[in-house]
């Protein structure tokens, strides 16, 4: 977290591209023994000779780490990387991404304080939304996704956040950051973004005038489906009472999964233009299958809010979805005869993966539920990983041939 640490990193990285950041940004300079690659350090504690220098580094007026829970070598390593990526001044991380997005709203509200949101974003969110924080005194409003007129009304009658999710999960719905972060700021609001689903090689929610971007990075930043973590990144204010949260409740990330979470995101800016085009094609081509009712994917031209996905992404990610005529029995005939996708609750990993929001990501929901927040039961969610575009379509072929 110290700000001397920050500044020598950002120089060295100054005008780089996004596929040279995601290899070489957030690593020290100076490993051990001249290891090229970014050490685990697995120490609870860090030992000092003398009391002046781990007074300085405990009091936050030299670099350094006192105690895991608080900062560790490699997790700060990955804490760069994203920072960097996200165009930052500053970042902390978390177990998972709900930590990191509970922790977030925790540090940040107070009973009497007003949230507004959407009505479908992740399900643990919604979860804390309808729940956790209305137990705590804090207010919650969902409003529909996607309906922006709505949505600055009841930012406008007062709020201190406003919560983003875009593009959302499952039906990849879009919202306009910088239209939404000028109506919060207008009311005196701060803005997060959870920017899981675009990662900061499509989307960078601070430069659109987001106050803090989150992200689940158990998904697309890892990628490879080995490891949980979360991280936050944006004002240092806000940064630092996210972390002071974090730091006491202890939802910290172990360095294990900080450093396969590293090693991933080394290959983050091939694999998204991957999955972008990929998910692109594979769109476009379930549109004219015949089992198919409807595509949500905002690369479509007949998406609702392509216009504003195309403004400010620069590509429209790795995950669609698909709803089948045929409903639940059809998405139970359907999942079981895919080869080529893991029929499992995650997404963003170089496989393919495939699941009904049923079991993956609104589990906690009823269906009755499901349906009041636009989510039908015949949907299928689809995350494209790196495998060849054309062996994929081939496989949901054969499959959707059961619907
Ligand atoms: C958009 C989004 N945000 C947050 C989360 C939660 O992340 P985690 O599972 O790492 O806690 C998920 C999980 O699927 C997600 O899809």
């Amino acid at each position: 977290m110290a700000e001397q640490e920050r500044r020598p990193a950002d120089e060295a990285v100054e005008g780089l591209a996004p596929a040279t950041l995601a290899v070489r940004a957030g690593e020290p300079a100076s490993l051990v023994e001249g290891a090229t690659q970014v050490p685990i350090v697995y120490s609870a504690a860090y030992g000092y000779a003398d009391v002046e220098s781990w007074l300085d580094v405990a009091l936050g007026r030299r670099p350094g780490h006192i105690y895991s829970r608080n900062t560790n070598p490699t997790v700060h390593a990955f804490e760069e990387k994203v920072r960097i990526l996200e165009g930052a001044e500053a970042a902390t991380s978390f177990s998972s991404g709900m930590a990191a997005i509970s922790n977030t709203l925790f540090a940040l509200l107070s009973p009497g304080d007003r949230v507004v949101s959407v009505k479908d974003t992740y399900g643990g969110t919604n979860v804390l939304f309808a729940g956790f924080l209305p137990r705590l005194g804090i207010a919650v409003e969902l409003c529909e996704t996607g309906d922006h007129e709505r949505l600055e009304a009841a930012i406008a009658q007062g709020c201190t956040l406003v919560y983003l999710e875009t593009p959302t999960n499952p039906t990849l719905k879009v919202l306009d950051i910088a239209r939404l972060a000028r109506a919060a700021h207008a009311a005196g609001a701060t803005v997060v973004a959870d920017n899981t689903f675009a990662t900061p090689i499509n989307q960078q929610p601070l430069a659109l005038g987001a106050d803090l971007v989150l992200h689940s990075a158990t998904k697309f930043l890892g990628g490879h489906a080995d490891a949980l973590g979360g991280v936050l990144c944006g004002a240092p204010e806000l940064v630092a009472k996210a972390y002071h949260y974090r730091e006491i409740t202890g939802a910290s990330l172990d360095p294990m999964a900080a450093y396969l979470l590293l090693r991933g995101m080394k290959t983050l800016d091939l694999r998204i233009h991957r999955q972008n085009e990929s998910a692109l094609r594979i769109a476009r081509w379930l549109q004219e299958q015949p089992a198919v009712a409807a595509v949500f994917y905002p690369g479509l031209e007949t998406h609702p809010l392509h216009e504003v996905a195309s403004r400010q992404m620069r590509g429209f990610g790795g995950v669609l979805s698909f709803l089948l005529r045929g409903g639940f029995p059809a998405v139970a005939r359907v999942l079981p005869r895919l080869r080529l996708a893991h029929r499992a609750a995650n997404l963003g990993a170089v496989e393919t993966v495939a699941g009904p929001p049923a079991t993956t990501s609104h589990v906690e929901c009823t269906a009755e539920e499901r349906e009041a927040m636009g989510i039908p039961e015949g949907l299928i969610r689809y995350s494209v990983g790196i495998e060849d575009a054309g062996d994929l379509m081939r496989d949901l072929e054969q499959a959707l041939a059961e619907a």
